[in-house]
């Protein structure tokens, strides 16, 4: 089979090495993949985004299955346009998509299905929404509507805050078009769990659960990032939770997406906290999380490619999808001053080293004459598994510290929190 995977970060990395176990792949391209990827599959120079210039060249190319891995592309519509010249695809169409491209759009999913979430109310018009700030309990979650590379998100302590982020969304246009609406919501309290789960639309199957760590700095200080490191299993997300959340959450969502004439299908990310008064959806994304991915699929047993596929044949109920009891942890190396700015180029050394103890996963790196050099804010996810978190975590940093590059920064703290709920010291918030 010819495959072609979309997208070019750490997750397509995983993505792609997964795919690569199954023998019936013969050839793999990525659009645009990245420097580590250059070895197990062909990299084309498109832009991810590029619909019209990756679907020609897909029906070129006698591709013969598509993951569409990043967010935008699939908002905008590549499964349908994939779709429309014969090929199959992984992912869910753009009417679908939605649950993630518009965060308005999935709050009154929620409200219209009972699926339980922050209270919120959502606005296009600045003056009304000003109007509710003035009157509402603080803190307050002010959100930009559509996708906002997860920076959309302002945690307001003050009202004169939660009046300075909806100006900023609003009034100076911040985020661009998605700032137009804004979604403005209960601030909740509680760990949270990221959940990916395959569907085809009628069955859901959830992967096993993660930890990210967004914030830029230890002990969840500095600025939201993408993720700059992961466990898996999360240790909050017991067997009782996830039951109800199955029951709760996962099983009427897709039966909600259905009812509204949008069947899901492709991998669906629950983010949930688990509030004093049970989970809630956080958000959710249309597409496997970067980089819970790093750490996830390193534990699944089953085929990836088959499992996948089963979600566009509508097979995902017959099809076995399980993970390894043991544990994964991820840890991110970035370049100092992500996710503000920061320099590129600089060469990575020890990567071979590194490599004998853990995954190396590739996002920001780039192959010149030179070798492999740095070429965006996340540069490297490095990897471990083993039968325990504890011994996961010291590995992956044994691993990590063997990679140089100038201006390294990684976090030094992935992990505790999920060590401190297995060993019952977690702080009671
Ligand atoms: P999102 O991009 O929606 O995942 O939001 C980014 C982060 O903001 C989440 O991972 C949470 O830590 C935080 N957050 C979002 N919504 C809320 C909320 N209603 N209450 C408390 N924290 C929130
Ligand atoms: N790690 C969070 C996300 O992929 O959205």
């Amino acid at each position: 089979m010819n495959i072609l995977l979309v997208g070019g970060g750490g997750r397509e990395h995983a993505i792609a090495l997964k795919l690569k176990e199954n023998k019936s792949v013969t050839r793999l391209y990525a659009a645009p993949g990245n420097g580590g990827m250059a070895d197990i599959a062909t990299c084309l120079p498109f832009k991810a985004t590029d619909v019209a210039g990756i679907t020609a060249w897909a029906a070129d190319n006698a591709i013969d299955f598509v993951v569409v891995a990043p967010d935008d592309p699939l908002c905008l519509g590549m499964v349908d346009a994939l779709a429309e010249k014969g090929i199959p695809a992984f992912g869910p169409r753009k009417n679908a998509a939605v649950i993630e491209g518009s965060k308005v759009f999935a709050k009154d999913l929620m409200r219209k299905y009972g699926i339980p979430t922050a209270a919120y109310a959502a606005f296009d018009d600045y003056d009304q929404a000003a109007a509710y700030l003035q009157q509402a309990d603080m803190p307050i979650v002010v959100k930009a509507d559509g996708l906002a590379l997860g920076k959309g998100v302002l945690i307001c302590q003050t009202r004169e805050e939660a009046m300075a982020a909806l100006s900023s969304m609003m009034k100076e246009a911040k985020f661009g078009a998605s700032g137009a609406r804004v979604v403005i919501e209960e601030f909740l309290t509680g760990p949270e769990v990221s959940v990916l789960a395959f569907t085809d639309g009628k069955t859901i199957k959830p992967m096993v659960s993660s930890m990210d760590h967004k914030r830029a700095l230890d002990h969840d200080e500095g600025l939201n990032t993408g993720g700059m490191g992961t466990i898996a299993p999360n240790p909050c997300y017991t067997p009782e939770i996830a039951k109800r959340c199955m029951e709760e959450i996962f099983l009427p969502t897709i039966a909600a997406m259905a009812a509204e004439g949008r069947p899901f299908t492709g991998c669906l990310y629950f983010g949930l906290m688990l509030t004093p008064k049970g989970p809630k959806v956080i958000e959710y994304n249309c597409r496997f999380g970067d980089p819970e991915t790093q750490v996830v699929l390193p534990l699944l047993q089953s085929d990836l490619l088959t499992v996948m596929l089963s979600t566009v044949n509508g097979t995902l109920a017959e099809t076995d999808v399980t993970f390894s009891p043991d544990a994964a942890c991820c840890v991110v190396l970035a370049s100092g001053g992500y996710p503000v700015s920061y320099q590129s180029g600089y060469p990575i050394t020890g990567l071979e080293e590194a490599g004998k103890l853990a995954t190396v996963y590739h996002a920001g790196t780039k192959a010149t004459a030179e070798g492999l050099v740095t070429s965006g804010g996340r540069v490297l996810g490095v990897t471990a598994t083993a039968p325990t978190l504890r011994e996961a975590v010291d590995k992956a940093y044994q691993a990590a510290d063997m990679i140089y590059f100038t201006n390294r920064h990684m976090r030094r703290d992935i992990g505790q929190r999920g060590l401190a709920a297995l060993e019952g010291t977690e702080e009671k918030a």
